[in-house]
C-alpha cells in the first residue's frame, strides 16, 4: 500500500513541491491533542453502535493514546508527504497497530474531522482567553478602588475637556472588556456544536450516534445540516471578530498609555519589567509593550479580513481553500491571548502619579461648563450661559488666570447672576462630585458602579 491514504485512484506519485504547497501539517500539527480526543470519542461510538467490535476499539484506542504520549514527547516524526494532522496521526496508528487502525476512519471524512478539531480546540482556547480576560478586569477594578480620590482631565479632541475621576476613566475600559466578555461567551455556545457525522458532505450510511459522540466530548448539540456542518467556518470568524474588537480596545487603551507615561503627560509610570531602553539614548524607558499590542491590533484585523474573503464566494460544500483557515485562526489566538497576559500584570503593577494628574486637570479651563450650568440654575438659558462664559475664558486667557482665580467682581462683569457662591462650583472636586447620576463620574457613582462590578465578580 503507498504511504498516502488517498493514493488507490492515481497512477503517478505527487510532484514533490506540489506536496510542500498543499500540506498543512507545519501548522496544523497544533491540533493533535484535539485530532486524538476526537478520534477516541468516535472509535467508541463505532463500537457501541456495532460499527467495529470492542476488541478493534480498544486496539485502536489504546494506539492513539501512544501517538498521544509520542507527541507530547517529542517522538513523533510529522511528515510534509503525509500533508496534514489527520493523515500523519492515521498513517502511524496504522503503523502501530496494524491494519485493524484503518479502521478507525469508517463513517467520518477528513473534511467533519477537521472542522471537530477547530471547534475543540477554539473551544479550549476559549477559556484561557476568557481568564486572561478576567485578570486584566480585575487589574482595572483594582486600580479604581486603589485610586478613588485621584482626579485626571477628561478630554474630547484630546483638549481638555471636563475633570473626571481616574477610576471612572479605568471603568470605562472595565465596561468594554464586558462587552468583549459577553461576546466571547456568546460565540462559545456557536462554537459548543459538534459537525462529526456529516461526513465528507453528505452523510454516512452508517448507523452513528452523533448524539452520543458529542456528549462524551461536552459539546452541547450536534449540528444539523451535513453541507454546512463540513462548509461553516462562522464560528472561526467571529472569534476572530469579537478579537478584532477586543484589541481595539486594547489598542486604544495602549495609545492613552504611551501618552500618560511620556514626560509631556506624566500621569502613569509603567514598572521597568514592561518597558525597555534606547541603544543609543540613555535616559530613555519606551512603553514597549503598550506599543507593540497596539501594533498587533493590526494583524488581528488582518487575520479577520484574509479569513472573511477566503470564504466569500466558496460553493458547498468543503474547498481545499478552508486549510487556509487555520493560520489566521491561531495568530488571531495567539496574539489576543498574548495581548491579554501582559496587559492583566502590567495594568496591575502600573504606578498612578495623583499630583500631575491634578493639575493637569485644573489647566485649560476644565471647569467652565460648571460655571455656565452655575448660571443656568440662576435662570439663565443655556445657550446665553454658553456666550457668557466663553467670554469669561476670552477674559481668563488674557489675563493669564484661571477661572477659579477671578474675582467675584470679574465673574460679575458678565453676569450678575453670579454671587459668591460660583467658588463652591469650580473646583476640580465640587465639578467631579456634582455629576451624580448613574454613570457619572461623581465619587459616589464612580463607587457604586465599582461595587456594582464587584459583586458580579463575586457572584461568578
Ligand atoms: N488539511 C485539511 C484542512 O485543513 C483537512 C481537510 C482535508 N480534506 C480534503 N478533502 N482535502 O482543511
Amino acid at each position: 500500500m503507498s504511504e498516502k491514504p488517498w493514493a488507490g485512484r492515481f497512477t503517478q506519485p505527487t510532484d514533490q513541491f506540489v506536496e510542500e504547497f498543499t500540506a498543512s501539517i507545519d501548522f496544523d500539527k497544533r491540533l493533535y491533542r484535539y485530532d486524538i480526543q476526537g478520534s477516541i470519542a468516535h472509535a467508541r461510538m463505532l463500537a457501541k453502535q456495532q460499527i467495529i467490535t470492542e476488541e478493534d476499539a480498544t486496539t485502536i484506542i489504546a494506539g492513539l493514546e501512544a501517538i498521544l504520549k509520542d507527541i507530547e514527547a517529542g517522538e513523533f516524526e510529522f511528515k510534509v508527504s503525509l500533508e496534514d494532522i489527520h493523515m500523519n496521526i492515521e498513517a502511524r496508528l496504522i503503523e502501530r497497530v496494524g491494519p485493524v487502525g484503518g479502521k478507525l476512519h469508517t463513517a467520518r471524512s477528513r473534511n467533519d474531522q477537521v472542522a471537530l478539531d477547530i471547534r475543540l480546540y477554539l473551544r479550549d482556547e476559549l477559556r484561557q482567553i476568557r481568564q486572561y480576560l478576567d485578570c486584566l478586569q480585575e487589574a482595572l477594578l483594582g486600580q479604581a478602588e486603589k485610586n478613588l480620590g485621584v482626579i485626571m482631565p477628561g478630554y474630547t479632541h484630546l483638549q481638555t475637556a471636563q475633570p473626571v475621576l481616574f477610576s471612572h476613566h479605568m471603568m470605562a475600559y472595565y465596561e468594554m472588556f464586558c462587552r468583549d466578555a459577553g461576546r466571547l461567551d456568546d460565540l462559545a455556545r456557536r462554537v459548543n456544536i459538534m459537525p462529526l457525522g456529516a461526513g465528507a458532505l453528505a452523510g454516512t450510511t452508517f448507523p452513528i450516534d452523533r448524539e452520543y459522540v458529542a456528549e462524551q466530548l461536552g459539546f452541547d448539540g450536534v449540528t444539523r445540516n451535513s453541507l454546512d456542518s463540513v462548509s461553516d467556518r462562522d464560528f472561526a470568524l467571529e472569534f476572530c471578530a469579537a478579537g478584532s474588537i477586543l484589541m481595539m480596545h486594547l489598542s486604544r487603551l495602549s495609545e492613552e498609555l504611551i501618552l500618560w507615561s511620556s514626560a509631556d503627560f506624566n500621569f502613569i509610570e509603567l514598572t521597568d519589567a514592561f518597558c525597555t531602553g534606547s541603544s543609543i539614548m540613555p535616559q530613555k524607558k519606551n512603553p514597549d509593550v503598550p506599543e507593540l499590542v497596539r501594533g498587533k491590533s493590526g494583524r488581528v484585523y488582518g487575520n479577520l479580513m484574509s479569513l472573511l474573503t477566503l470564504m466569500k464566494s466558496l460553493p458547498l460544500a468543503y474547498n481545499k481553500d478552508m486549510q487556509e483557515d487555520k493560520e489566521p485562526l491561531f495568530d488571531t489566538i495567539d496574539t489576543v491571548k498574548g495581548s491579554l497576559k501582559i496587559f492583566a500584570d502590567m495594568i496591575a503593577q502600573m504606578g498612578v502619579k495623583a499630583e500631575p494628574m491634578r493639575i493637569a486637570a485644573a489647566r485649560g479651563f476644565s471647569t467652565a461648563t460648571d460655571v455656565a450650568d452655575y448660571v443656568v440654575r440662576k435662570g439663565l438659558p443655556f445657550r446665553q450661559a454658553h456666550e457668557v462664559v466663553g467670554k469669561t475664558v476670552r477674559y481668563c486667557i488674557e489675563h493669564k488666570k484661571e477661572i477659579e482665580e477671578l474675582t467675584l467682581e470679574e465673574f460679575r462683569i458678565f453676569s450678575d447672576l453670579i454671587g459668591e457662591d460660583i467658588y463652591d462650583y469650580v473646583t476640580l472636586d465640587a465639578s467631579v462630585n456634582a455629576r451624580r447620576a448613574t454613570g457619572g463620574t461623581a465619587r459616589e457613582a464612580v463607587e457604586r458602579e465599582i461595587q456594582r462590578a464587584r459583586k458580579a465578580r463575586n457572584e461568578q
